[in-house]
């Protein structure tokens, strides 16, 4: 017997459809009742919740001590600053010293920011071999690297691309109150990027040997996997201005302490007007200094208690008639 007969349909009148809570709209549904009170009570709950919240991400923020140096102009004292940085002979060493406004927490964290550098350009991004990067037996896949693929000679280049290519290469040394102190370069780089991206097998080889150098120099005898400043730079920035992570310091820094920072000047912003920067910052668990998220929480929680303490006044005082009206309008 077909199964759709004994489903009650008989076989000349089956289009009619079959019966369902769905086709027949008659699923249950819930129509909350807004009456002045439900809407008032909603609107400071969310005020209660979100207020405490902002003050609270605000307050974490503001404890956050940061200290920016921008270094580029004042460490190049020639008019031909682009002479100046392609001139191999010339001592790109510069001394600068901070004064520490505030007591700094251990750890300290330490990020060079460059401005207007576009590493989300297109053809940068896409200017990388993730397999090359991985496996050993990838090395020859540089088809995305032009021109920093392969050398004249036809030998890849690993790490090959434009991103690797350009890997940033000033240097810092750090001393405070005239003693030097150890700046940590273990851990800067995202642990999954270093066992899951970059091969712990793989070695630089023909890199930088061009007759133009973009950036930094690797060892060749350390594996891709544990060159943390190659890693942290292959991660692009979505903006054009950005900051990476350089180093810690882990000891904490007092208040009117003197900073003093020998950077060797090596990068060349200055061919396309970019900027350069050093950034000391504590951390909490809001991050880094970044008063957005406070700012945001406390606008929507403020703009919240505003509405229900009007609609208060609407109710009880002016015109309860209104009130309703309103209600059943924002709802
Ligand atoms: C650093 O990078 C620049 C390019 O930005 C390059 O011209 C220079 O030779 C590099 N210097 C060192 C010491 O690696």
């Amino acid at each position: 017997m077909d199964p759709l007969e004994s489903e009650g349909g008989s076989q000349k009148s089956n289009n009619k459809p079959k019966y369902s809570k769905f086709t027949q709209q008659e699923l249950p549904a819930c129509k909350p009742l807004l009456t002045p009170g439900i809407v008032v009570a909603a609107f400071l709950l969310i005020g209660v919740i979100f207020v405490p919240i902002g003050l609270a991400s605000l307050s974490a923020s503001q404890e956050i001590v940061e200290l920016v140096d921008r270094y580029d102009t004042n460490c190049v004292s020639t008019p031909d600053k682009v002479g100046f940085i392609q001139n191999t002979d010339t001592d790109k060493t510069c001394t600068r010293t901070l004064t520490v406004p505030k007591h700094m927490k251990s750890p300290i964290q330490i990020y060079y920011q460059i401005g207007d550098f576009y590493q989300n350009h297109r053809r940068y991004v896409k200017s990388r071999s993730d397999k090359q990067l991985r496996y050993k037996n990838a090395v020859h896949l540089t088809k995305d690297c032009d021109p920093e693929g392969n050398t004249v000679d036809g030998a890849p280049i690993v790490p090959c691309g434009l991103i690797a290519w350009s890997l940033f290469n000033d240097t810092y040394t750090i001393s405070v109150n005239k003693k030097a102190i150890k700046v940590n370069k273990k851990d800067i780089a995202w642990k999954s990027d270093k066992t899951d991206k970059f091969g712990s097998d793989i070695y630089p080889s023909n890199f930088q040997k061009g007759s133009l150098i973009g950036g930094a120099k690797l060892n060749e005898s350390i594996p891709l996997s544990e060159q943390e400043d190659l890693i942290v730079w292959m991660r692009t920035a979505a903006l054009p201005t950005f900051r990476k992570l350089y180093g810690r310091i882990e000891t904490d820094i007092m208040a009117n302490d003197q900073l003093t920072v020998v950077i060797q000047n090596n990068y060349n912003t200055y061919s396309f007007g970019g900027s350069k920067a050093l950034v000391l910052s504590t951390t909490s668990w809001i991050g880094g200094k970044n008063n957005f998220i406070g700012v945001a929480y406390l606008t929507i929680g403020g703009l919240c208690i505003f509405l229900a303490v009007g609609f208060v006044v609407l109710l009880y005082m002016v015109k309860p008639r209104y009130a309703n009206v309103v209600a059943a309008l924002l709802a």
